[in-house]
């Protein structure tokens, strides 16, 4: 199956298919949309009398799935966060559903086109919000406003950032002297306490636990998976796209301890060396079916 790249490519696009079975009137829920990537190959198995619902948190990268999407009449869209799911079905008058699609972390659009400081080659203001309008703090605020104590916890809690604290104390000496106003300013601070490696760019994981944490991205997924055993239906199945292990241990310890879901494969699906080397950001993805019981 041939992917458009002019757009985001999405992990595990040959496997989503065949793993998802998803069948024709079946009601699908895209939890994170993006793009529309995913959606372009999952939305037409439900076809022809089937519902696929598109979520995403981010208005602007869902208006991009709606134009590519647009002739598909069967397609719901929803710019709101997946963790209101009920609510969301409720509108619709939909009890429950079949399968359930969530690919968790950002897109390329938003490290590539956006102007919203994810990207720490950048020089744009350190933001990091899916949607400042439901995020109240950005990273520049965390960066500025926060103890250097609450921020090592950040990075640690979030990133698995062993120098933490060091580098919190860097951050709060320099804020101190002038602004951290770009993501690229906040890159160079970094690496200046960590040094070049091998590897991934010493920022990786701070810059991830700053996303995590102004976007509450993990409150969000628990609260998914608190209310996911009401809307699905008997034998419906929840895939979960994760990039890092936090999220990873969220979801299998949700699957082990839940009574109500259970992992179709022990061992999670990860990318093959082939789409490694086609899409180098996509190494650390992992892929766990859940099967409501
Ligand atoms: C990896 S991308 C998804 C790519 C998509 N599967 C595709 O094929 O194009 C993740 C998307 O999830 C969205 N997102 C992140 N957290 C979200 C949340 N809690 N609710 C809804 N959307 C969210 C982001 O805005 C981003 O567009």
């Amino acid at each position: 199956m041939n992917q458009n790249t002019s757009f985001h490519q999405p992990v595990f696009f040959e496997n989503i298919h065949e793993l998802l079975r998803i069948q024709p009137g079946q009601i699908v829920v895209d939890g994170t949309c993006g793009e529309g990537g995913h959606a372009a190959l999952l939305a037409p198995c439900v076809l022809p009398d089937g519902k696929y619902i598109a979520i995403d948190r981010d208005g602007q990268i869902l208006e991009k799935a709606k134009n590519r999407l647009m002739h598909y009449s069967h397609i719901d869209w929803f710019n709101e966060n997946y963790s209101s799911i009920q609510e969301i079905l409720a509108r619709l008058e939909i009890q429950q559903i079949d399968r359930m699609i969530v690919d968790l972390g950002l897109s390329m659009f938003h490290l590539r086109i956006m102007e919203r400081g994810f990207s720490f080659l950048s020089e744009e203001e350190l933001d990091m919000r899916f949607n400042p309008a439901d995020s109240p703090l950005s990273a520049f605020d965390v960066i500025h406003y926060f103890s250097e104590s609450e921020i090592s916890d950040i990075l640690y809690s979030f990133g698995e950032e062993k120098m933490a604290r060091r580098i919190a104390k860097k951050i709060v000496d320099k804020r101190g002297e002038k602004p951290i106003k770009t993501c690229r300013d906040l890159a160079k601070l970094i690496a200046s306490v960590k040094g070049f490696s091998k590897g991934s760019h010493p920022a990786t994981q701070s810059f991830q636990a700053l996303r995590i944490y102004v976007n509450a991205e993990l409150h969000h997924l628990n609260l998914l998976l608190s209310q996911s055993h009401l809307i699905f239906s008997k034998g419906a199945l929840m895939a979960f796209i994760t990039y890092h292990s936090i999220e990873d241990r969220i979801v299998k310890r949700f699957a082990i301890e839940s009574p109500f879901f259970y992992m179709r494969e022990k061992k999670p699906l990860t990318p093959s060396q082939e789409e490694i080397s086609r899409n180098p950001a996509v190494r650390s993805a992992k892929l766990r079916v859940l099967v409501r019981s």
